[in-house]
């Protein structure tokens, strides 16, 4: 009989991890494009912030491009799940060009509601990280000028509005909750009329994927990150871990595990960010597994089971 060398490894796996319903809808929108217009399909930057994911439709035929002037007249194009600014869509239209809008729903939500609040007359503090796509989309929804961006604390406390009376806020989708949290403290301190969003504009997927590494951490010596360093929800899951004093590592592809971290580990944790595929996981646990005796064990700290609906005039079709 042979006896396993292997040490023992407990692994605690936050749930829910991985994809939301936003990067599940992007992903299916370029496949059904794919699949109806044939390829090549232009992509306008990464559809979502996963190079796993790019790769693959990369390999189906998508064509990923920065600016639509890449974009071959006629073709057919795909807008980000970060979001575009106005002029993105309006560009493409004098270009003739076929678009597809693959904007999170819950981004574009918050879109809207910029629009709504510079249309009533209000300045709108954004609460969110510079150069992000998302970022740059929302800024864009706006004419210029009328929205200022806040990083940090030390920028609510400093900003400095004309007519502090009518103001409001809005944030990211993929903010850390507690920074936020804190962000907003601090402004409606400052100015006790400022208008906050219809419910929060932190989405479900970064809030649960949060609270879910937060339940793990603790009781873990390193957690491990699944996610890009571009994807902003994936690198607020580092931190949540690492506030709550434990090691942790963002790391894309199973190959980059450095083995040298275990030391001392006895319980691992991981999740992933939310455009992480599931496969990902996987791949990690088995690299794991050669080296260590791997008990699994599933953390949920919610359930999900939101969707969201594809555009008009990209119909689900059956793939024999
Ligand atoms: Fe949308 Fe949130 Fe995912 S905004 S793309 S559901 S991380």
């Amino acid at each position: 009989e042979q006896t396993d060398s292997r040490p023992p490894l407990q692994i605690l796996l936050a749930a829910p991890r991985g994809f939301c319903a936003g990067v599940d809808r992007a992903i299916k929108i370029v496949e059904l494009a794919l699949e109806q217009h044939g390829a090549p399909v232009y992509v306008r930057h990464e559809i979502v912030h996963n190079k796993f994911v790019v790769d693959s439709l990369r390999a189906k035929g998508a064509i990923f491009v920065d600016e639509l002037n890449e974009v071959p007249s006629g073709a057919h194009v795909i807008f980000s799940a970060h979001g575009v600014p106005k002029s993105v869509p309006l560009d493409a239209q004098d270009r003739g060009l076929d678009y597809l809008d693959a904007t999170c729903p819950l981004v574009s939500k918050v879109h809207r509601q910029a629009e709504r609040q510079v249309e009533t007359g209000r300045h709108i503090l954004f609460i969110g990280h510079s150069g992000h796509p998302e970022v740059v989309g929302t800024f864009g929804q706006v004419p210029e000028g009328s929205m200022t961006l806040i990083e940090t604390v030390a920028d609510a406390e400093n900003v400095a509005p004309a007519d502090t009376e009518r103001l409001a806020y809005l944030t990211q989708t993929t903010l850390s909750v507690d920074d936020t949290h804190d962000i907003v403290s601090t402004l409606e301190q400052r100015f006790p009329n400022i208008v906050a969003p219809k419910g929060e504009d932190i989405c479900y997927a970064t809030s649960n994927r949060q609270a879910a590494v937060k339940a793990i951490a603790d009781k873990c010596q390193l957690v491990l990150v699944i996610g890009a360093p571009n994807s902003s929800n994936s690198l607020r899951l580092v931190e949540v871990a690492e506030r709550c004093g434990t090691k942790s590592y963002l790391v894309q592809r199973a190959e980059d595990i450095d083995f040298d971290w275990f030391n001392g580990v006895e319980t691992l944790g991981i999740t992933a960010g939310a455009s992480a595929p599931e496969v990902l996981v996987r791949q990690f646990i088995a690299r794991i597994s050669e080296n260590f005796a791997v008990n699994e064990q599933q953390v949920v700290t919610a359930e999900e089971s939101i969707t969201f609906k594809l555009p008009r005039g990209l119909s689900e079709t059956v793939s024999a």
